[in-house]
């Protein structure tokens, strides 16, 4: 039965999300029907197909009661918009329905893993969430709440667990035959944890044990588990709020994390490593599906609770997420390419080799809002240049710059002048390998949006940038002299959303 708070979301996005012409809106990048968008949930096969849940407030561009809008999507590019899934209408859930994961049932069905926040009060008064773990059935496209929500809450955390802080379930079925689900809680001493749990239908669950906790090392509360094997390790992965940069490594506020170790269903997580996950501006809260050609694909919010208020005034949706990454881990680091799907959608190619840059310079057939480009720098002999920029999405107001220096081996992103309404942090650097000067930048550009995969893949920043559409222009600029390739693509969409 679809509830009355359910139904009234579904008229509207029917009502209101067809007025959004396709040209508002990126060509491949997944936005919401109408309004609000942030984390991805839910992203996973069913029956098939790949579906795509987000937190979603239709009503208006701001963060409201959360409900679940939904996509389905053939090939990680094009998205098909279904109803909303979910809506806040049940007392364990009143406040919200916050994100979480989905899986198929043996039977057929579809369960949708999310968190219930109830709103209540303190001992002085102050307003304070309570959050549990809830489920939802369904066929795809619609599902009933179970009548025994919620399925994990205070009672089913350990010692000193926060009934505040317990939200985000990640879900799957293990090829152990059970069900497991990873869920971010904060301790008692105010920072975070990852707590697992096991169930045999999805419904009924235990405590199994905390995989990892951060004793506020890496940021307090942690947000948005994700836990998988990949390449030989394990990867558990988080978005921690109130992080503190370590030198160029994370950055302050609301930053994500990849820890990768060992796991073995007796002695727990290992931890080896840590590293951020995206080093840019604008992103947050990833989660990964496992396709079934085997690949581990990751999509987060292409957005941060930090810039998250530069808009545009009276944009009609706001929110979208990132190109879908094809993950691996190689030499105990985490590596992203954009899905191979991409390839598909490539255009004629423009290619330069060998091209000598000094000062300023255009390349004839580079430019364009919607492309796939690589751009390789390396010096002209033995001594290094100083620095090399490229501008992208550029006129004579605007530019997105992606500057390279390599005597530092840092890699700056800069979208002061991106068309962004607020004064807000608009750069930020990285640390990448160096190389003897050379780097290998793949630049993908969605016309609200820059990602940049250095040295195929190693590290990526990403960036929503609101420049108007007609700035098209790419220019290269070398501080001394260096040579690059450049091989672009434009990327052909054509348009299909309902
Ligand atoms: C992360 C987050 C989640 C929460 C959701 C609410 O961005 O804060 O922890 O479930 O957003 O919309």
């Amino acid at each position: 039965m679809t509830s009355e708070t359910l139904q009234k979301a579904r008229d509207f996005e029917s009502q209101y999300g067809p007025h959004i012409p396709d040209s508002e809106r990126p060509a491949f990048h997944a936005t919401p029907t109408i309004g609000w968008m942030n984390d991805p949930n839910g992203f996973s096969f069913y029956k098939g197909e790949c579906h795509l849940f987000y937190q979603y407030h239709p009503y208006s561009n701001e963060w409201g009661p959360m409900h679940w809008g939904h996509l389905k999507t053939r090939d990680f590019l094009h998205w098909e918009r279904l109803p909303a899934a979910l809506a806040p209408d049940q007392d364990y859930d009143s406040a919200g329905c916050f994100s979480g994961g989905a899986v198929e049932l043996p039977d057929g069905r579809q369960l949708l893993m999310y968190t219930g926040v109830q709103r209540g009060h303190n001992a002085d008064g102050f307003i304070q969430d309570v959050q549990t773990q809830c489920v939802a059935i369904g066929d795809g496209v619609n599902y009933e709440k179970w009548g025994d929500n919620p399925i994990l809450d205070g009672k089913d955390l350990p010692e000193g667990g926060s009934t505040i802080d317990f939200r985000d379930p990640k879900v799957w079925h293990d090829p152990d035959g059970s069900f497991y689900a990873v869920v971010g809680n904060r301790t008692a001493g105010g920072s975070g944890a990852i707590l697992m749990y096991r169930s045999t239908d999805g419904l009924k669950w235990e405590f199994v044990r905390t995989l990892d906790s951060c004793h506020n090392q890496y940021g307090k509360m942690w947000e948005c588990p994700d836990f998988f094997p990949m390449d030989g390790r394990q990867v558990l992965i988080t978005s921690p709020q109130e992080m503190s940069p370590v030198g160029l490594e994370f950055h302050a506020g609301n930053g994500t994390l990849c820890l990768i170790g060992e796991y073995g269903p007796d002695k727990g997580f290992t931890r080896c490593s840590a590293q951020a996950i995206d080093y840019g501006l604008d992103f947050y809260a990833p989660q990964t599906v496992l396709a079934p050609d085997g690949r581990r694909i990751m999509i987060a919010w292409m957005q941060n609770w930090d810039t998250a208020k530069a808009k545009p005034c009276n944009c009609r949706w706001f929110g979208q997420m990132t190109l879908p990454r094809e993950l691996s881990v190689k030499n105990g680091r985490l590596i992203q390419n954009p899905v191979r799907e991409l390839e598909n959608y490539r255009g004629a190619r423009v290619i330069h080799r060998n091209i000598p840059v000094c000062g300023e310079i255009n390349l004839p057939g580079i430019q364009g809002r919607v492309l796939d480009m690589t751009v390789t720098v390396r010096p002209t002999g033995p001594g290094l240049y100083r620095w090399f920029r490229i501008r992208v999405a550029k006129d004579g107001e605007h530019e997105t710059i992606i500057r390279y220096r390599p005597d530092q081996g840092t890699l700056k992103l800069d979208r002061i002048r991106s068309g962004l309404p607020h004064d807000i942090v608009h750069t930020r650097s990285l640390l990448v390998r160096p190389q003897g000067g050379e780097i290998k930048l793949r630049i993908i550009l969605d016309r609200f949006s820059v990602e940049v995969f250095v040295n195929d893949g190693e590290q990526v920043a990403s960036a929503v940038i609101y420049t108007r559409q007609s700035a098209g222009a790419i220019t290269f600029e070398a501080g001394g002299s260096a040579v690059i390739d450049v091989e672009k693509y434009d990327l052909v969409f054509e348009r299909e959303e309902g």
